[in-house]
């Protein structure tokens, strides 16, 4: 008999024939979206399932799918995962890190020059019909070659933005991360270490790309905002949550910070309404990771982290490494 797995959301066909060469599989080819009691009843007897990071792993869920040994996330971060629960029941949870870094800084990157050039701003006009003239300040934004970048937290992708903004746009680049790089990376980023502080004060645009937990909740709130620049943008690839969206809003509107990119929202897809009514922010529906190589990438490492773990043991991209000593 082959292991039983689902997979909570529609994926590539490719990937899902890849998979039932080795599983029982029920898949969800109409992308329906489970309640979590029914992906707990979906669960019933299926030792692992493939999640796309909406899917909340809890201490209740797994009490109540006693055969399930892996959880294989299609996404880096594994905020929907309680790893301390999974570790004490002794369910692995992976993740799909590297084959996203450098799309993920690409977009960060286009979401900051969006931001900064005010192109949503720019177009809007246009397509509503009120562009009839020149004139000498219009959508006149801050300039991104040369400035001040600032991005928090430092894994993978914030050094692909860094790469991005030191060599490909001569930026000063400082970052603030829970641990400083080693020497050979920040000179490999071109990047210096500052303090939080510092980091809101100096940048001209800043970048958060940190993992959203308990301690990174509203890490950018009202008191953080008022600390950077009247001319300053932030742009948010992370996580929502991380972000204080209701204060980002009055700050925008204010004009505390001059504009913001927001890829990810606190309780997407929905999006505080003050946000959807100011002018200067662009807002994108989490798609930092979209091409359809890098997504079709981050679904066969998945598949094979359930691969490697149910059939060989040997999942690729451990995220609670001691199940695998049990
Ligand atoms: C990730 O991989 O965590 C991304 O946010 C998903 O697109």
């Amino acid at each position: 008999m082959k292991p039983q797995i689902l997979i909570a959301r529609a994926i590539f066909p490719e990937v899902i024939a890849k998979l039932a060469q080795h599983f029982d599989v029920e898949s969800n080819p109409s992308d329906a979206l489970w309640t979590q009691a029914e992906l707990t009843h979906k669960l019933q007897g299926r030792q692992g399932v493939f999640t796309t990071g909406g899917e909340r792993i809890d201490a209740e869920l797994l009490a109540a799918c006693p055969d399930l040994k892996i959880c294989a996330n299609m996404a880096v971060g594994y905020n929907n995962f309680d790893i301390a629960a999974m570790t004490a029941a002794g369910v692995l949870g992976t993740n799909a890190p590297d084959v996203l870094t450098e799309t993920t800084a690409d977009f960060g990157f286009a979401l900051l020059m969006a931001t900064a050039r005010r192109m949503a701003e720019a177009e809007h006009f246009l397509r509503a019909g009120h562009w009839t003239r020149w004139r000498y300040d219009m959508f006149a934004g801050a300039d991104i070659h040369g400035a001040t970048l600032g991005i928090l937290g430092m894994g993978r992708i914030g050094q692909g933005i860094a790469r991005r903004g030191a060599m490909g746009f001569g930026m000063k680049v400082i970052y603030h991360n829970r641990s400083r790089l080693d020497a050979a990376t920040e000179a490999e980023c071109k990047a210096s270490f500052v303090g939080k502080e510092e980091l809101l004060r100096s940048a001209d645009h800043l970048v958060l790309v940190l993992p959203y937990s308990a301690s990174s909740h509203h890490a950018i709130g009202a008191a953080e905002l008022a600390q950077m620049k009247p001319t300053a943008t932030l742009v948010n690839i992370a996580r929502g949550g991380i972000v204080d969206d209701a204060a980002l809003a009055v700050a925008l509107r204010n004009k505390t910070i001059a504009a913001a990119g927001l890829d990810v929202f606190e309780g997407e897809p929905k999006v505080h309404p003050d946000l959807l009514t100011v002018p200067n922010v662009v807002l994108t529906p989490h798609i930092a990771s979209a091409t359809m190589p890098t997504r079709l990438a981050m679904a066969h490492l998945a598949a094979d982290n359930l691969i490697g773990y149910l059939i060989h043991n040997k999942p690729l991209t451990p995220l609670n490494p001691a199940v695998l000593a049990l």
